[in-house]
């Protein structure tokens, strides 16, 4: 359990782990590739260190140091391996198309809460290719046996990075081409790092094609993670002014800053730099008073993991917000629609659980009160950020799960 304090006011400037959806495919990629690679600024939450641990079973050289990375890439996996990607939807996701093509027999498990993620979203994609991906009852263990693919057209039903990485990844092995179309365009990392790698792929609007490909090894400076500067963004718009330095802005993943602009929240972009194709900046955010927003269906893939927190502002913003069009949260580390409208509800808010979002209705301040994780990271962090802003703040249970993106936020946040 975590004390979390109220607090009157919250300011600071923030320097945040690196980004954890960089750092998975900054490590899978280069472990495929012709060369060695040193990945900088890496995230060593615990997903990420699955990911590692994952690429050297199946014969990869990568070797941790502080937060860098040397990752040596092997042409040809080992076969008859078991992979444990731990809590993590985006190594299991990924790995399951990596390692589809490659000739080799693996078997993907997880957690408790893994195993409970919906498999066939990627199994059923990848036998399109002609992929043999035998999930159980659409869920981990995954058992991925030799098969020689073909590439196609695939249309998801659903907008996934990792559903599209994973189709991504296959067709890298697949004979022809590979084309996948998502009705809304999910964060592009994977695209961005396979160009830059010498893959042959082209992005044309949410359609993406790929051919069979060889990668060059290369290095990534790996940006902070909005994801996790976001909390601390939050902090800045309701209790003071914080600058979170060097945070990655690429479009695809600035949802966050869109709400922020709907709910009238105070924030400049400063020090715009581009680095290893991806953009970064400064973000400055100043206490502001906030208004009730709508967000739909098209805005969510930007901001589908910071809906959570975007929640807890329209707790305390003027009026009642509506968030629709995000039945994905239901199938995240915890149904983040039940964990999140729970997490309102008891620091005293009024939140109302659609099938597929939130109803809340804004106040001035909230009680505080004690939030239970349910083990899921944002939840966790998303509890800490509603205590600080509490007028009597309260306890997170179960917080040890930060670790999974964001290993030191309770020091950072200054409470531990
Ligand atoms: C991720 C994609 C998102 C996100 C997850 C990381 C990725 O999942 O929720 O935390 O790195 O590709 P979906 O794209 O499946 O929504």
């Amino acid at each position: 359990m975590q004390y979390i304090p109220a607090k009157e006011y919250f300011e600071g400037e923030f320097t945040l782990p690196g980004d954890k959806s960089i750092t998975h495919r900054a490590v899978m990629f280069n472990a495929v590739a012709n060369g060695t690679a040193t990945v900088t600024n890496a995230l060593m939450g615990e997903d990420c260190l699955s990911t590692c641990r994952c690429m050297q079973a199946l014969g990869a050289k990568v070797e941790i140091d502080g937060t860098t990375i040397r990752v040596t890439g092997t042409p040809t996996f080992q076969s008859g391996v078991t992979l444990d990607c731990g809590n993590s939807g985006t190594t299991i996701r990924l790995l399951t198309g990596l390692v589809a093509g490659k000739g080799v027999q693996v078997t993907l498990t997880g957690d408790a809460s893994l195993s409970t993620r919906p498999m066939k979203r990627v199994a059923e994609p990848l036998s399109a290719l002609g992929a043999n991906v035998q999930t159980t009852d659409g869920h981990a263990p995954v058992v991925v046996y030799p098969q020689r693919l073909n590439g196609d057209k695939v249309e998801l039903a659903i907008s996934s990075a990792q559903v599209k990485s994973a189709v991504l990844l296959a067709g890298l092995s697949a004979d022809g081409k590979t084309m996948v179309t998502e009705p809304v365009k999910s964060r592009d990392h994977t695209e961005r790092m396979l160009s830059a790698m010498g893959a042959n792929i082209q992005v044309n609007g949410n359609t993406v094609t790929v051919e069979k490909s060889n990668l060059c090894a290369i290095d990534v400076r790996v940006p902070a993670d909005i994801s996790s500067a976001a909390y601390f963004m939050a902090l800045g718009a309701l209790k003071g002014k914080t600058l979170c330095k060097n945070v990655g802005v690429n479009p695809t993943r600035t949802g966050i800053l869109r709400a922020f602009d709907k709910l009238g929240v105070r924030y400049t972009l400063c020090n715009k730099q581009v680095s290893g194709g991806e953009e970064t900046a400064d973000i400055l955010v100043e206490k502001s008073n906030l208004r009730a927003v709508t967000i739909t269906g098209e805005e969510v893939p930007a901001m589908v993991d910071e809906l959570p927190l975007v929640a807890l502002l329209c707790a305390f913003a003027d009026g009642e917000s509506r968030i629709t069009g995000a039945k994905e949260l239901r199938v995240k580390e915890s149904d983040r629609i039940r964990t999140t409208a729970e997490l309102i509800r008891n620091l005293g808010g009024d939140c109302e659980e659609l099938p597929d979002g939130f109803i809340i209705r804004g106040q001035k301040s909230l009680r505080g009160g004690n939030i239970d994780s349910y083990l899921d990271h944002r939840i966790a962090m998303t509890g800490a950020v509603g205590l600080i802003a509490s007028r009597e703040g309260g306890n997170v249970i179960r917080p040890e799960c930060c670790a999974i993106s964001f290993p030191d936020f309770f020091e950072k946040l200054g409470v531990k």
